[in-house]
């Protein structure tokens, strides 16, 4: 099978990418268009192999979106590409509204365009996979039950608002013309190559750095976190085993607050840099002022894909979050080359105002 991976230099999509290669050797086309994002050296390792292919493309692109398909001719899509930040949207929704919003749109298009000339067969078991998150369902209070595929959307922020017109989107064009789409709205993850401005690469980076470890608000707001590798087994057996026109919820059944995943990660550092020269770590931690419509609390019902596609999280929260430090901590060079200029503008973009120390 070919396939062709939108968004494959982020975070998510590199790790699927090179978990992808480590357990077989079907091709990979990953078109994305490297905002400040996307990074290619996450995937330097696959310089020699002739199965994977790049192209800078943009998903708002209709022609060259057409051109892709025509030449690479793939079994599946698998659409990880969206602005992902919920910061950067408070700031400039624009580029949500045109990547998430038009570019799933003109990815359809091209897709169905695509779908429509192939052999029946090859129609058949073709998938558009589209990878959304939990966050289109809202915001939970403190005994609400966990988000199930028919908790109703309510979106929250204009990250959450764009991807929840993707996802109908998505439904839309199988109920309308057939396609075979697949949805998976998953949790908050964590692992290697996060770019380090989403909470768990930041409270390492800033950690490692001995600056303040900024925590929005009063600490409370829950996350249901699930490593990243867990979500790509997920990924992998929805493209293979997922049901066109279903959609499938993921998550670690791993409710945490903020505060709890920063004093943990705060003892990880203790004790695998016991010479920084601020420590505990703890004492790093600050309050600043909340997100503006900050969701209190996420947590995911994941019975539907344990059931009908058999997964289930390998990684708890303990192990995963000891790998994902110890993986920044390998990969200092890494590190240095995503938190240059562009990085730090957008630190003082976001929490310029509030801590000369941050
Ligand atoms: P990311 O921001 O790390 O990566 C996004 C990638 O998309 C980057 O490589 C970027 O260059 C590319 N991209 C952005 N705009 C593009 C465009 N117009 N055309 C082509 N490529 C473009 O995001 P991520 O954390 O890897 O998330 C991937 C997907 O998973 C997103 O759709 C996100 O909504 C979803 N998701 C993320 C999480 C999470 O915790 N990170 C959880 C659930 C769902
Ligand atoms: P984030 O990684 O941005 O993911 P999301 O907003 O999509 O859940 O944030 C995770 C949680 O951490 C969220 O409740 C906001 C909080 N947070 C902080 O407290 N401080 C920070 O500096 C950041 C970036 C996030």
């Amino acid at each position: 099978m070919t396939l062709l991976v939108t968004g494959g230099a982020g975070f998510i999509g590199s790790n699927f990418i090179l978990d992808w290669f480590r357990d077989c050797n079907d091709p990979i086309v990953n078109i994305d268009k490297l905002t400040y994002a996307g990074n290619v050296a996450n995937l330097s390792s696959l310089h020699n192999n002739s199965k994977y292919v790049f192209e800078q493309i943009d998903v708002c692109d209709s022609d060259a979106l057409n051109a892709a398909l025509l030449t690479h001719k793939p079994d599946a899509i698998l659409h990880f590409a969206a602005e992902s930040h919920v910061d950067r949207s408070i700031h400039d929704p624009e580029s949500f509204i045109s990547t998430n919003i038009l570019g799933t749109f003109r990815l359809l298009e091209a897709g169905l365009k695509y779908w429509q000339t192939l052999a029946p067969k090859k129609r058949q078991s073709f998938r558009f996979l589209h990878v959304s998150t939990d966050e289109v369902y809202g915001s939970l209070g403190p005994t609400d039950s966990a988000f199930c595929e028919t908790t109703a959307y309510a979106p929250n922020s204009p990250y959450s608002a764009s991807k929840a017109a993707s996802d109908h989107l998505v439904r839309a064009y199988h109920h309308t013309y057939g396609l075979p789409v697949v949805t998976a709205n998953c949790s908050n993850n964590y692992g290697p190559y996060q770019f380090p401005e989403k909470f768990i690469p930041l409270m390492i980076l800033n950690g490692l750095s001995g600056k303040a470890i900024p925590i929005y608000g009063d600490g409370q707001n829950i996350r249901d976190w699930l490593y990243v590798g867990d979500h790509c087994a997920a990924l992998r057996l929805a493209l293979h085993k997922g049901v066109p026109g279903e959609t499938y919820n993921i998550g670690g059944k791993n409710e945490v607050a903020n505060i709890d995943v920063a004093n943990k990660l705060c003892e990880i550092l203790d004790e695998l840099r016991p010479q920084a020269s601020v420590l505990p770590h703890k004492s790093l931690i600050h309050f600043v002022d909340d997100r503006p419509g900050h969701d209190r609390r996420y947590a995911v019902d994941t019975s539907k894909i344990e059931r009908e596609l058999g997964w289930r999280p390998r990684e708890s929260f303990k192990t995963g979050l000891e790998k994902t430090v110890r993986w920044y901590l390998d990969n200092a060079v890494w590190l240095d080359n995503v938190s240059g200029r562009t990085y730090e503008d957008w630190v003082n973009k976001n929490y310029g105002q509030q801590e000369e120390t941050l």
